[in-house]
């Protein structure tokens, strides 16, 4: 069965669609079989990344970039709410379906509450959320004020979760894995790091998340985006240049992938370093 991991935070700009084209080309390069769906139907962000890639596969004409099976799930308009509704919700059940010969199921979500969004959370075997490194993002987890840290309220996304997480105990007997990612790291903001790092670790404990390493704030992701490409495509594409923060940004994908701990996962990055000791 698919693994679904889905890609979530009603906070607009924290990161999803970056992770998640970075983890699909990431799973894809380790030999898995990917399907993505991408259900933020407005901005469809996931979907004009994939066409880029295949814009540049086309220029290219050759098979030089790994591809998922990809469907976006459309808006339905001009109908009742209700109905449109059923309609898209129909429409995601049958991608599931399509791709449920993947071995991973990827699934961009947009950032706001919606109904099939809280669908697809209410499915899923692991959540993602990238945050930006702010006490902003933070409030859609756990709503803080300085003095009253421990007795945090949970903010609107950790709510919806926690509604979607009771649903999904009716048909999944494992627990949810739920994984907060910081994105846009600043080099700089040394105090302002430090302070969010607490914040979610005490967070963490209380909302039933875990952390994992993140992204630095680095002007490579907002390049890769035209031609469909992603760190992982850096070696061999003419389109980017090869350099330290390109390497290192590198490096940090890599932290995150094994960070998420699915077994099949590092296997498969244990023997592509195995490989590439004996190399
Ligand atoms: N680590 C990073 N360093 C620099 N820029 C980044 C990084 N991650 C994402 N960005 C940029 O931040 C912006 C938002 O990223 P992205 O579109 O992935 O977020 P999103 O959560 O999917 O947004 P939305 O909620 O609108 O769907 C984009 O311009 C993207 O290129
Ligand atoms: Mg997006």
């Amino acid at each position: 069965m698919a693994k679904i991991i889905i890609i979530g935070n009603e906070k607009g700009g924290s990161g999803k669609t970056t992770t998640a084209m970075h983890l699909i080309i990431s799973l894809l390069k380790l030999g898995f079989k990917v399907g993505s769906i991408d259900i933020d139907s407005r901005q469809k962000s996931l979907t004009r990344y994939i066409e880029n890639r295949a814009k540049t596969l086309a220029l290219r004409g050759d098979n030089s970039l790994a591809m998922p099976q990809h469907v976006c799930v459309n808006k339905v308009e001009g109908v009742a709410l209700e109905s449109a509704i059923e309609q898209e919700e129909k429409a995601f059940n049958e991608a599931m379906q399509n791709l449920s010969g993947n071995d991973f199921i990827i699934v961009d979500t947009p950032g706001s509450d919606s109904a099939l969004s809280r669908k697809a959370h209410s499915i899923a075997d692991m959540v993602i959320t990238p945050i930006n490194d702010s006490f902003i993002d933070l409030d859609l987890i756990g709503i803080v004020d300085a003095q009253n840290f421990d007795q945090a309220k949970p903010g609107i996304y950790s709510a919806m979760l926690w509604e979607q997480k009771m649903k999904r105990a009716a048909t999944k007997s494992d627990a949810l894995d739920w994984v907060v990612v910081r994105n846009r790291l600043s080099t700089l903001d040394a105090i302002n790091k430090r302070n969010v790092e607490n914040a979610l670790a005490r967070l963490s404990k209380r909302f039933g998340f875990r952390v994992v390493p993140g992204f630095s704030d680095r002007v490579i992701f907002k390049e890769l985006f035209l031609n469909g490409l992603t760190l992982h495509d850096a070696n061999a594409a003419k389109e980017i240049k090869l350099n330290t923060s390109v390497v290192a940004a590198r490096q940090e994908l890599r932290n995150f992938i094994t960070a998420l701990n699915i077994p099949e996962i590092n296997e498969k990055l244990e023997q592509e370093s195995m490989v590439k000791k004996r190399a």
